[in-house]
């Protein structure tokens, strides 16, 4: 098949394009840096040099490249470091799921693509009641932390435009909290917080989260492909809250085991939202994904994940939060 993937460049885009052209697939890939055309000829790709957010030119690198299918690894993260101002942070990433997937499905469309894939995020998203683990069919946010409302908005977006669209038929990714290699939006930031112990338990610790190191998800995306519709959490095997993970994440850097904050100042200090993603989120089931998709994670623990990236690298884990 011909894939065009946008986002070639990226963490799971450097991943994906080596993997399918193993495959046997013939991969477009797309960057809006023209110096890294060279990185993607490197990793197997045609390069195309475009700006997604630029119709004309994101509509005509598509119709160009003649794809099968359409693989949609958008993100821009620069100015998401500080999660307290959690949409100004991700507006230029939400963005990219509205206005640049609008622009791929044109494309799409304009030159008869069959199928598209999409990331999402699995875990804040869901709505905070029920149970800790929630599977595709459960609902998302409807009263989301004011802080999260446009980023939830930009998801829940995507996820209808690329689901309900039947030429091309979509499918969608709830991607896990990635980790492993290239995973950087805040990387040595925060590992050197949570080292400082700057990085507290608020209160009890009680959201789940869901990880998924950044090789699983380029191989759950090759595999989403050929197969299955709808919606997937894409996670590992090993929901966990927030009082197991980062105390255990802490003790693997050697840091001493994080302070904890009271809730009514963990709001002051950070942000309803913040507080949110700490003591009430949830985590994903990949259940779906196993049996659909017959996706395995080959990281099947973030506490192994952690632990060998700690032991091959000085910056072991990385946390994005969309
Ligand atoms: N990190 C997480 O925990 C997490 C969790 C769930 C979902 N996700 C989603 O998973 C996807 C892959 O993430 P990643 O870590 O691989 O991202 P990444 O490493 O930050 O790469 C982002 C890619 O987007 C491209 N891009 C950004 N703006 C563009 C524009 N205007 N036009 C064309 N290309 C543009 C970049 O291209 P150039 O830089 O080459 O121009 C780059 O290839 C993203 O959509 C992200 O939101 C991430």
């Amino acid at each position: 098949m011909r894939v065009f993937v946008a986002g070639a460049t990226g963490a799971v885009g450097r991943r994906l394009v080596p993997r399918l052209v193993r495959a046997g697939h013939f991969v477009i890939g797309l960057t809006r840096t023209p110096s890294k055309a060279g990185l993607l000829r490197e990793l197997g790709a045609e390069p195309v040099v475009a700006d997604a957010l630029d119709e004309k030119s994101i509509r005509a690198a598509v119709v160009a490249g003649r794809p099968d299918v359409i693989v949609h690894e958008l993100t821009d993260l620069k100015g998401a470091s500080d999660l307290r101002k959690f949409d100004r942070g991700f507006a230029s990433s939400n963005r990219l799921r509205t206005t640049g997937t609008d622009h791929l499905l044109a494309g799409a469309r304009d030159c008869g693509v069959k199928r598209i894939v999409a990331q999402s995020f699995c875990g804040w998203p869901y709505a905070r009641v029920g149970g800790t683990v929630k599977s595709e069919d459960d609902p998302l946010d409807p009263n989301p932390p004011a802080q999260m409302r446009r980023t939830l908005d930009a998801i829940r977006y995507l996820e209808r435009a690329v689901t309900t669209s039947a030429a091309p038929e979509g499918v969608v990714l709830r991607y896990g909290a990635f980790y492993g290699p290239d995973t950087g939006m805040c990387d040595p930031a925060l590992i050197e917080q949570i080292r400082r112990r700057r990085v507290p338990l608020i209160g009890g610790g009680g959201a789940w989260w869901s990880f998924l190191h950044v090789d699983d998800a380029a191989e759950a995306t090759a595999l989403a492909l050929e197969h299955g519709h709808g919606v997937y959490n894409i996670v590992d095997d090993d929901p966990a809250p927030v009082r197991d993970w980062l105390p255990t994440t802490a003790a693997m850097l050697g840091a001493k085991p994080p302070l904890r904050l009271p809730t009514w100042v963990a709001r002051l200090a950070a942000g309803e939202h913040l507080v949110a993603m700490m003591t009430q989120s949830r985590a994903g089931s990949n259940v779906k994904a196993r049996r659909e998709l017959n996706w395995r994670p080959r990281h099947p623990s973030w506490r192994r994940g952690f632990a060998e990236s700690v032991q091959r690298e000085a910056k072991p884990v990385t946390y994005a939060l969309t």
